[in-house]
């Protein structure tokens, strides 16, 4: 399954940090309950491996990638723990080198043109408009829309429920990224119903 085909099984895809293992399985599973079974898992723990592979191997249903994937090494351990896709936050020529020999589905992150420009010459359609909030929101996306016709982004950072609608409408997203479907209080407590509902809300948001 490529990039665009993950950004078109839900509207969109959480961000999750994992700080303890035994979250995973029940996260990822109120999660994919709820209606959103694309699911990102930051490498920004210790655990995050682990989580990852847990996830693959146990949910069914669930499609489960890598982000904040920052170099080679740790695009091989996405790989090595069955990720389906990966996101950087940013991408640099090396990575986006070791990402093309792998073959895995992957959306480097950009915040201006000159790094769209440059991701689409490596070779990558969809991108991660990241941090979506802080870099221009829906404004900057709507103006890039015609100078990098072609291009989709999966905008991430800074964005809830009440602004995903305003992304979600432009023809040029693909989907929206945020950790506000798993709340860490929520998480932390275990309380999965919240989750789940929390990801249905997501999950009717309507795309143009
Ligand atoms: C990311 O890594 O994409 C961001 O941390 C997610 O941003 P958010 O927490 O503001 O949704």
């Amino acid at each position: 399954m490529d990039i665009a085909a993950l950004a078109a099984r839900a509207p969109v895809i959480p961000v999750l940090t994992v700080e303890r293992l035994a979250d995973a399985l029940p996260l990822a599973r109120a999660l994919v309950k709820g209606g959103l079974p694309v699911l990102e898992i930051t490498f920004r723990t210790g655990m995050a491996v682990e989580a990852l592979a847990a996830i693959a191997r146990e949910v069914p249903g669930a499609i489960v990638g890598a982000g904040t994937v920052l170099d080679e090494r740790q695009l091989r351990q996405a790989i090595d723990a069955g990720a389906r896709f990966g996101v950087s936050p940013g991408c640099t020529a090396a990575l986006a080198q070791a990402v093309k020999a792998s073959g895995l589905p992957f959306l480097p992150g950009v915040q201006t043109v000159s790094d769209a420009l440059a991701a689409r010459e490596r070779g990558f359609s969809v991108l991660k408009f990241f941090p979506a909030d802080t870099a221009g929101g829906p404004g900057w996306l709507k103006a890039v829309a015609a100078p990098l016709a072609g291009l989709r982004f999966c905008p991430t950072g800074g964005i809830g429920i009440e602004t995903a609608p305003a992304y979600l409408a432009l023809p040029n997203v693909a989907c929206v990224g945020g950790s506000w479907v798993a709340p860490r209080d929520a998480v932390a407590a275990g309380d999965w119903l919240r989750i789940e509902h929390l990801a249905s809300q997501a999950a009717a948001l309507k795309r143009s």
